[in-house]
């Protein structure tokens, strides 16, 4: 059987490591190699990487997509986008949703994953029908997390929900490294029991279960599995791609990598690694194994959030208390998975609630909103208590969010006028409104210059 690779050294590996800071110069030495090496995907845009360019790179992401495609014709092109949210934490209306997923397959995306950080299918509704209608393939994602309410049957229904919106593949998707070699195994077999589509698996080396869930996802049948060339491996970032390569083909798994080429992207990627360490840039303490997270069942990003933020109000010592009313305060919000932006959501609550001395004392305006129904349906029930606390007698809201806002596009051109060249330019204000309005600032100013000396030919 065949087991294809998604390498996510542009994008994964290079968000979880070294905060997205790779430019494109740094890689765009490799790229026509990346391009031979048998990948079945190249995950490289997405996620922070549109953010990234515009805040600390000062790169357009839309030509860098354009670019990684010319450099990469025969390889696909993946994005991460969290359905209704696109890149960001809220909201948008359908109608930016969809000129975003049609303008993100115009400028190069091959293949979209979308997922919805609470796993209401109604989230990811509209990507997926817009990636389709695009004739893009959509990767239809689970959230794995680990709860009392989350199980092998919730989650096959959620893929079977997906199917039928008619997404191409389906991915399970650990954000935090939590998932276990059996729960890998457990969870492929039954989703490939339930399910025509392909099975792809994505995790993270944090917590050092990493190879060990994608070896046994393969066991129980994934299709595809994600993992960072080596020099950008472990760690918080995803497993080794060579690594996987050799074992899968001693269990006699056909693997379509070129290894003379995946060592030469190897090489090629040392030294940039090195370089972000001698920066700073790269933090030592991020390429270890951090098991903690398998003790506290939460990410290890959302136990870093919580100790930094204990340490800056002098409270470190309230550690232990702080972790014990987590699990109570997610278990209070029905469960939401422990992914961005409800990891930090649930920790910052969980930390007020001990430091004032008394639960939901002060509640922050993103819990409001989340029992307010404004970010999807939660997983499971929201505490009765707590729900009349925030609702005061109003009702919640239970239809899909986005059908409640007025469409977005006719405002944001109206806005940018001529500062908008393209219809890129008007998604990249959207989605980050002050990033992009300096980095358009920059990139006017740099076309003055530009333009005010020219070169002529003398007259024959
Ligand atoms: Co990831």
């Amino acid at each position: 059987m065949k087991i294809n690779f998604t390498e996510t050294v542009l994008r994964d590996a290079n968000q979880s490591l070294i905060a997205t800071r790779m430019p494109f110069s740094d890689f765009e030495g490799i790229l026509k190699t990346m391009d031979k090496a048998g990948y079945y995907s190249l995950e490289c845009w997405g996620g922070a990487i549109f953010d990234s360019c515009l805040r600390f790179l000062n790169e357009d992401p839309w030509e860098r997509l354009r670019k990684i495609k010319k450099a990469c014709p025969n390889t696909k092109l993946q994005m991460l986008l969290r359905g209704q949210n696109i890149l960001g934490y809220k909201h948008y209306p359908d109608d930016v949703v969809r000129l975003f997923v049609k303008k993100s397959v115009e400028n190069g995306i091959d293949i979209i994953r979308i997922f919805d950080a609470l796993n209401d299918i109604r989230n990811i509704e509209v990507a997926v029908d817009e990636t389709l209608k695009n004739g893009a393939h959509a990767s239809g994602t689970i959230c794995f997390t680990i709860s009392p309410i989350h199980n092998l049957e919730s989650n096959v229904k959620l893929a079977k929900d997906m199917e039928t919106l008619g997404v191409n593949s389906i991915c399970v998707k650990d954000m935090a490294g939590i998932m276990g070699p059996q729960d890998a195994y457990d969870l492929v077999k039954a989703l490939k029991e339930n399910v025509k589509v392909p099975i792809v698996v994505h995790t993270h080396s944090t917590t050092g279960l990493g190879i060990l869930a994608l070896q046994k996802a393969v066991e129980a049948g994934a299709d595809v599995i994600d993992t960072a060339i080596s020099s950008f491996s472990g760690g918080t970032s995803q497993p080794p791609t060579e690594t996987l390569a050799y074992a899968l083909r001693q269990e006699a798994y056909e693997v379509d990598l070129d290894d003379k080429v995946l060592k030469q992207i190897n090489d090629y990627f040392k030294p940039i690694l090195a370089k972000s360490l001698e920066s700073g840039l790269l933090n030592p303490l991020v390429m270890g194994t951090e098991t903690d997270a398998l003790v506290y069942q939460i990410p290890g990003g959302m136990l870093s959030n919580l100790v930094s933020q204990l340490t800056a109000q002098n409270k470190l010592d309230k550690l232990d208390e702080v972790l014990a009313e987590t699990p109570k305060v997610r278990k209070d919000l029905g469960y939401p998975p422990l992914v961005t932006p409800m990891s930090q959501m649930v920790g910052v609550q969980a930390a007020g609630n001990v430091l004032s001395g008394q639960r939901y004392k002060n509640i922050s305006s993103e819990i409001k909103s989340y029992v307010r129904g404004e970010y999807g349906k939660p997983p499971g029930d929201i505490d009765s208590e707590l729900k009349k606390l925030i609702l005061n007698g109003e009702e919640p809201i239970t239809g899909r969010y986005a059908d409640l806002l007025k469409p977005g596009l006719p405002a944001a051109r109206a806005y940018l006028g001529k500062r908008a060249k393209s219809d890129e330019d008007v998604l990249s204000y959207i989605a980050f409104p002050p990033q992009a309005e300096a980095f358009f600032d920059k990139r006017d100013e740099k076309e003055k210059h530009t333009y005010a000396y020219t070169i002529e030919k003398l007259d024959d």
